[in-house]
Parts: structure tokens; C-alpha cells; sequence
């Protein structure tokens, strides 16, 4: 096991009525300026803005409105909100959303407290920021687990690059299944695969051998997959709502990443795809993760035919370890076609192929799995994808 230092941040205030019992308190604790950041529109619709203005004003906070954040937020979002930050003299950000919302207020944090350019710091010079204005997050989307870490996906349209950028951890977040029942079923879904997605990418990570951090992430896979089917009877269902959102926090606040060296690749594929794409995340991550591994597995055979029998419970019985591994590939497939995700990028929507050749080109490239990928062979799973 790799050695590690774990201490946590953010608070996580979950269930029924959170806001009511986080907020009170936790806005005591804060300046008065607020910005409140939100999405296109979702929360007023929902009620959740009304709400959450309510405690604001009952905490005595003034409210600067910091709207339309987008899916897949870009760095001029992030500049827009940080000049309002400066502007205004804001002392706490308070992210209602997504983990779009999340992540550009993260960034936001960071860019009001400097004059430097926070892309350049990190991308040119390898500096991180030495200081955040404070932030809260409040879900009304969950997936991505963008509550409980620092790291913000974040599209650059003048680099073309979607890409992490570390910025401030909310102090606390406030999970309330609640929040999410107006989110379209498709959205539920495909955040849900990314919570997926999130446990196999580390979970394929190295070291090979077991780890405690592994059997976790077996427990948060069939607990996905579990729900998610429970989901399809029935999209309101309260409790596999409230798992999938304690999953989704659960797969990215580094406790499945303990001791591992993690992978992302098919991340990394998807986040460039988005930068060219603008496409939505879970969807993209469905269509390249079972091709990913055809052209992984080989390299790492124990690893995904451990996942195959204790995420997919597929028996061994007579099968030699690479006929488990292919057959947990293929449940991973036929999964994503029950649960009405799509499977290759035209069933997306993506029409103009030559962005292939620009994913593989620009794409990260890791080394956490079994395989470190050649851009070449990037580009032929691309294809494949297709
Ligand atoms: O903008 P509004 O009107 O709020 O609508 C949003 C948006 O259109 C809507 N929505 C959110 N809550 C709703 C709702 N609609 C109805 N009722 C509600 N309660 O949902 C749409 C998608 O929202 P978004 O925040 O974009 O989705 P998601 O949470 O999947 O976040 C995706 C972004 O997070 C990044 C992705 O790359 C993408 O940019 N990721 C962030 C990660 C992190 N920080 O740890 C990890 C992930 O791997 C991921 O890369
Ligand atoms: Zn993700």
C-alpha cells in the first residue's frame, strides 16, 4: 500500500431538511456578503433558491446573485465570477448545483483572492493557490462527488482543454436526496454511471494486489449498479436516490483512493471529447469505458476478472481468468444498454468525427492501469466508439 496522510475538510450535513440544519448554523460562521451561485435556472424552478434565500436573510447575509453556470463550466465563467467576488467584496460563495456549479466556484475561490492568472499558475508555472475565499456546496445533482474534493473540471475555450484544476474544498456540503428529484431521468443516470465510472477508474489503479480501498469500491460499484436497476422501476424511489447520493460523495472524497495510485484514463479521454463536444459527461464516459477495457484488459487480467466476480457476480466456475475479465465487459456493456445509456458517440448526438483525431491528440494520457495507452491506439478506441 502506497503511504498516505487523510484528513478531511468538508462537512457533510445529509438526509431530509440538511439545509435547515446545516445552514443556521454554518452561516454564523461566515462574513456577510454572500454570493449565491447557481446553474441555468433549475433551482428556481425547483424552489431550492427561494429556500436557500431564505436562510440568507434570516442569517442577516447580503446576496449577490452569481447565475448560469453552465454544464461543463468554462474559464470565462470562472472569470466572470470572480470579478464579481472583487466587485462586490464577497466573503463566502455558496454553490447550488451540480457538479458544474461546484467546480467553477471552486476556481471562483480561488481567482478572487489574486491577480495572477489561476490557469497559467497551475498549467504554465505548477503553482497552486496559497489561499480561497471559503465556500459551501449544496447538491442538487449528484454524480460527480464535486462536494467532497477540490479539483474542478474546468473547459478553457481558448486552449481547447478540459481539464482539473485544483481549488478550494467547500467546508461543508449539504446532500439532501430531496434537492435532486427534479433532475430529468437521463441526468440522474448518466451521474450515476459517472459514480461508476469514478469507483472502476481507481479501483483499476495500482497496486494489483487487493487493497482495504478496493473491497470499499466493490461494496460502491454493486451498490451503483443495485440502485440504479431499482431506479428503473421507479425513478422516485427515496432511498435509492439517497444511496446513490452518498455513493457519489463516497467514490471521489479519497477514501476509495487510499494507498492507490488511481487511473482516469477514460476520464481523461472524455473530459478532452467535452472540450470539443461540449458533451455531457456520464453519457461520454458510458460510450468509451467498455471499449477502454477491450483494449485494456489483457495487461491486467487479475484485476478484471477480480471485478467481474465480485461486482458483476459473474461465477468463475470453469472459466480461465480471461474469459471472466472479457465477461465483465461485456456485463459492463449490456448494463449501460438496460439503464438507456448510449453507447457509441453518434447515439450521442456527436456528429463531426474529425474531433477524434483532436481528443487523441490532446488527451492525458496516464499510467495508473495496466496499460499506458499509445495515442494511436487512443485514436483506433476513439474510432471504435464511433
Ligand atoms: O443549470 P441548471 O438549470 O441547474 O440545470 C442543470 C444542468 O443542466 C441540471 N440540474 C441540476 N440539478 C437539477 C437540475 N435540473 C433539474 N433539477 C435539479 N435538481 O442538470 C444539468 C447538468 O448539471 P451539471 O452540474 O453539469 O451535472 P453534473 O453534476 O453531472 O456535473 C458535470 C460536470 O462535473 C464535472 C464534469 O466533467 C462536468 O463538467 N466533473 C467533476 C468532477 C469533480 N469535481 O470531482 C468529477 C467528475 O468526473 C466530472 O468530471
Ligand atoms: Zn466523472
Amino acid at each position: 500500500m502506497k503511504d498516505f496522510i487523510y484528513s478531511y475538510p468538508t462537512k457533510v450535513y445529509f438526509g431530509e431538511k440538511a439545509a435547515a440544519k446545516a445552514l443556521p448554523d454554518e452561516l454564523q460562521k461566515v462574513g456577510k456578503t454572500v454570493m449565491l451561485a447557481y446553474g441555468g435556472g433549475s433551482v428556481k424552478k425547483s424552489g431550492v433558491y427561494d429556500e436557500i434565500c431564505g436562510y440568507l436573510k434570516e442569517a442577516g447575509k447580503e446576496i449577490v446573485d452569481f447565475a448560469g453556470i453552465m454544464p461543463n463550466p468554462t474559464y470565462k465563467k470562472v472569470q466572470e465570477g470572480a470579478a464579481l467576488a472583487k466587485e462586490k467584496k464577497v466573503d463566502f460563495i455558496l454553490a447550488v448545483g451540480g457538479g458544474s456549479v461546484i467546480d467553477c466556484c471552486k476556481i471562483v475561490a480561488a481567482q478572487a483572492l489574486t491577480d495572477k492568472d489561476i490557469w497559467e499558475m497551475e498549467f504554465k508555472d505548477h503553482v497552486f493557490p496559497a489561499e480561497y475565499l471559503p465556500m459551501g456546496a449544496i447538491v442538487t445533482a449528484s454524480g460527480t462527488g464535486a462536494e467532497m474534493n477540490n479539483g474542478a473540471v474546468i473547459t478553457n475555450e481558448d486552449t481547447d482543454q478540459k481539464a482539473g484544476v485544483l481549488g478550494a474544498y467547500a467546508s461543508f456540503a449539504v446532500l439532501d436526496p430531496a434537492y435532486t428529484m427534479s433532475l430529468p431521468a437521463r441526468q440522474v443516470v448518466s451521474g450515476a454511471f459517472d459514480t461508476l465510472s469514478h469507483s472502476m477508474e481507481t479501483y483499476l489503479g495500482s497496486p494489483r494486489e487487493i487493497t482495504l480501498s478496493d473491497e470499499i469500491a466493490e461494496a460502491v460499484m454493486r451498490n451503483v449498479i443495485r440502485n440504479i436497476r431499482v431506479l428503473m422501476l421507479d425513478m422516485n424511489d427515496w432511498e435509492a436516490r439517497s444511496e446513490l447520493m452518498w455513493a457519489s460523495a463516497m467514490a471521489e472524497n479519497g477514501i476509495l483512493k487510499i494507498g492507490k495510485v488511481t487511473d482516469f484514463q477514460a476520464h481523461q479521454i472524455e473530459h478532452q471529447l467535452g472540450a470539443y463536444t461540449d458533451c455531457n459527461h456520464g453519457q461520454g464516459l458510458a460510450v468509451i469505458h467498455p471499449v477502454l477495457y477491450r483494449h485494456m484488459y489483457k495487461d491486467g487480467v487479475k484485476q478484471f476478472a477480480r471485478m467481474a466476480e465480485k461486482v458483476w457476480e459473474i461465477p468463475a466456475e470453469d472459466k480461465t481468468p480471461e474469459e471472466l475479465a472479457v465477461a465483465g465487459i461485456d456485463a459492463l456493456a449490456d448494463f449501460i444498454r438496460e439503464i438507456g445509456l448510449p453507447s457509441s458517440f453518434t447515439e450521442m448526438g456527436i456528429t463531426d468525427k474529425s474531433v477524434l483525431k483532436k481528443v487523441a491528440d490532446t488527451c492525458n494520457l496516464t499510467a495508473g492501469c495496466c496499460k499506458k495507452l499509445s495515442r494511436e491506439e487512443v485514436l483506433e478506441i476513439l474510432e471504435e466508439c464511433w
